[in-house]
């Protein structure tokens, strides 16, 4: 990966994700060998939404490189409630730190952010737009279980406003996989997702069931509703409790098919799925610390190809 920002799924190629990819394991082989590479750097946690598994896995893994992490904290506590905008935050909080990862409800936040600072930027989350770095780890799952080539993938859930679903489905292209993507017909994909998707020639289908299709399935992603971006609430209340699964949904699917969620989860996966053997959502979660430890490194080095010649502190 040759940029300093990871903003889109899409700005990744085969060879940048295998790269990643092949660090995290690395990383989760000997992280011993990783525990002081970056000794002396700060990564900013910028959260302008609610955040558990992405905050907390990058303040880990951030430590387990030997950075320090500072956090802006609740956007109400923040000087974002007197009003100041984001291109502001960003180039102060740029001075105090090495890097930066944001998490914000606006799609384009990120990318605005890359362009106003030349630390490496992560997009976290950006409204119902993209998070890459939550790809990186889905497809580090997924490469453990099945590779990633030849690869069949059914994706149920809030087609619509999943940003994670995005960026996977734009990553998968890299790798030729059959994407099937399962919804009710008004949380199908967004236009400009399917559009890109043909772009690239990719294998896309779309499902109102699961059922015709789970016996082709490799991989079962499932989504939570993204109760948040519905502008009216009753109409997050019609599509609300369907796409369950449980133990029963899966009776007859293929002995090695994965179960996939990036969390939370609400109630589209019931709590005796954990028990099967196609659970793997809790891993899932785990990866994000091997995977954003590879992440942060690969960006750092990066950004400073000469090596490490310590921050630069003020002017
Ligand atoms: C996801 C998100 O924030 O987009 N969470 C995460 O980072 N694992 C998924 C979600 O909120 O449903």
């Amino acid at each position: 990966m040759r940029q300093d920002h990871l903003i889109t799924a899409t700005q990744l190629s085969r060879d940048d994700i295998e790269a990643v990819l092949d660090r995290a394991r690395a990383v989760a082989d000997d992280p011993a060998a990783y525990a002081d590479r970056h000794a002396g750097r700060v990564l900013a946690l910028c959260f302008f939404e609610p955040s558990t598994r992405t905050r907390m896995s990058f303040d880990s893994a951030a430590k387990r490189l030997g950075m320090n992490t500072i956090d802006m904290g609740d956007v109400d506590s923040s000087s974002v409630s007197k009003g100041e905008s984001l291109s502001d935050t960003v180039r102060v909080i740029e001075g105090y730190a090495d890097a930066l990862v944001l998490r914000h409800p606006s799609e384009g936040a990120a990318t605005l952010a890359g362009e106003r600072v030349d630390v490496p930027v992560v997009n976290a989350g950006d409204g119902a737009g993209q998070h890459p770095s939550q790809t990186l780890l889905d497809l580090h799952t997924i490469r453990e279980d099945h590779g990633l080539d030849d690869l069949t993938i059914g994706v149920m859930g809030d087609l619509k406003y999943g940003r994670t679903v995005h960026s996977l489905a734009a990553a998968l292209t890299e790798f030729d996989a059959n994407q099937h993507f399962i919804s009710p017909e008004s949380l199908r994909l967004p236009r400009s997702v399917r559009f890109d998707l043909h772009e690239t020639g990719a294998q896309i289908r779309e499902h109102d069931d699961l059922e015709p299709i789970l016996d082709e399935l490799d991989v079962l992603y499932v989504t939570r509703i993204q109760k948040e971006r519905f502008p009216d609430e009753n109409e997050y209340h019609r599509v609300a409790g369907e796409y369950q699964i449980d133990a029963e949904t899966l009776a007859d699917a293929p002995d090695d098919l994965t179960v996939m969620h990036p969390l939370p989860r609400v109630d589209e996966i019931a709590p005796d799925v954990d028990e099967t053997d196609h659970a793997r959502y809790f891993e899932q979660a785990h990866n994000g610390i091997p995977v954003r430890m590879a992440l942060l490194d690969t960006l750092l080095e990066n950004a400073n190809p000469d090596g490490d010649e310590g921050t630069e502190v003020g002017r």
